[in-house]
Formats: C-alpha cells, sequence, structure tokens
C-alpha cells in the first residue's frame, strides 16, 4: 500500500532577514565559510535559493521540501551566530520553483535591488523595511535575476 506523506511531499519558498553580526575583514571569511556549508547541505537536501548580502543586511529566500527547509532554517540558520535579529518574512507553500540549478546563488546587492527599495521604500537597501505589499514583487524579483522559467517540483520520492 502506498501511503503519501503529505507533510514531507509539500514544498515551501522562505524569505528571510537579518543582520550581519561581523563587520570587516572577519565578513569576508565568513561569507566563504557560510557559502562552502550552504552549497553542499543545500545540494544534499534538494533546496535552492538566493542569498543578498549588503549594507550590514542578509537577505535569503530558500525553497525546497517543507521538512528540509525547516531543518535548515531552525537547526542551523536562525543558531548561527555570523548573523542576528533573524526575522522570517515571508513563509509559503508553493508548487513551482524560482532557482533551479542555484543551491545557493550568493551576491552581494545590485542597482536593480537598490533601485527597487528606492522606489518602494524612499530608502536604501534594506530587508527590513519589506512589507506584505512589496514582498511578493521583491520575490519576483530575486528570481528575474536568474532568468529561468518557474519550474514544477518533482514529487518522485
Ligand atoms: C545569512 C546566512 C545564510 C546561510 N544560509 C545557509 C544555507 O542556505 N544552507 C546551509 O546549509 N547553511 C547556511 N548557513 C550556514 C548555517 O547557518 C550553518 O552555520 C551551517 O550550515 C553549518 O555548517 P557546517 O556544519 O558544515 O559548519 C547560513 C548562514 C548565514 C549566516
Amino acid at each position: 500500500m502506498l501511503i503519501l506523506d503529505v507533510f514531507t511531499m509539500e514544498f515551501v519558498r522562505l524569505l528571510y532577514a537579518s543582520k550581519v553580526a561581523n563587520t570587516y575583514p572577519e565578513l569576508k571569511q565568513d561569507l566563504i565559510e557560510i557559502l562552502n556549508s550552504a552549497v553542499d547541505f543545500n545540494y544534499r537536501n534538494e533546496i535552492t535559493g538566493v542569498l543578498y548580502y549588503g549594507h550590514g543586511y542578509f537577505v535569503q529566500c530558500l525553497e525546497g521540501r517543507r521538512s528540509k527547509v525547516d531543518d535548515l532554517l531552525y537547526t542551523r540558520i536562525l543558531k548561527d551566530p555570523r548573523h542576528k535579529n533573524c526575522e522570517i518574512l515571508f513563509y509559503e507553500k508553493c508548487n513551482v520553483g524560482l532557482f533551479k540549478n542555484w543551491n545557493m546563488k550568493f551576491a552581494p546587492i545590485n542597482k536593480r535591488l537598490g533601485d527597487f527599495f528606492l522606489e518602494n521604500h524612499r530608502d536604501d537597501f534594506n530587508p527590513f523595511l519589506l512589507s506584505t505589499e512589496t514582498i511578493p514583487n521583491f520575490i519576483d524579483l530575486l528570481a528575474s535575476e536568474y532568468a529561468i522559467e518557474p519550474y514544477s517540483f518533482e514529487m518522485n520520492e
């Protein structure tokens, strides 16, 4: 008999913001180490996403199987002393992925992201300013940076 585990087969998308704990030169080394473990862990757990850094803030969008994303968030990311004031801005079930092939794409903020904050929040890049009105457009902007079509998650496990 096939028992479908509805909980583990759910896919979610998460967006959170945080502040860096260290400044340069430690920050550079921290970023290298974060990326090394993120690429490896996310690949093994079929998690995709992007991480942006700018003006002392992180904003990260993660998507994947709910149980895997929750595990990453609660047992690893929220406990990481390299950042602080972690705030979950968005957490929703989703059927399509936006960041195919990116187990963890890291980028410093760019002009498009900076312009988004100027236009929508009349301020420099600061992910804590994002609101329920602007978050969907912000996630679309992150996805558009990678210019791929949204794709269906594979329910083949
Ligand atoms: C802003 C930020 C984003 C992170 N993103 C990820 C991630 O996507 N995947 C991951 O495995 N670890 C991520 N980490 C690192 C984890 O919090 C944790 O420190 C790491 O996974 C531990 O890996 P290790 O056991 O290989 O040292 C992130 C850390 C920070 C500060």
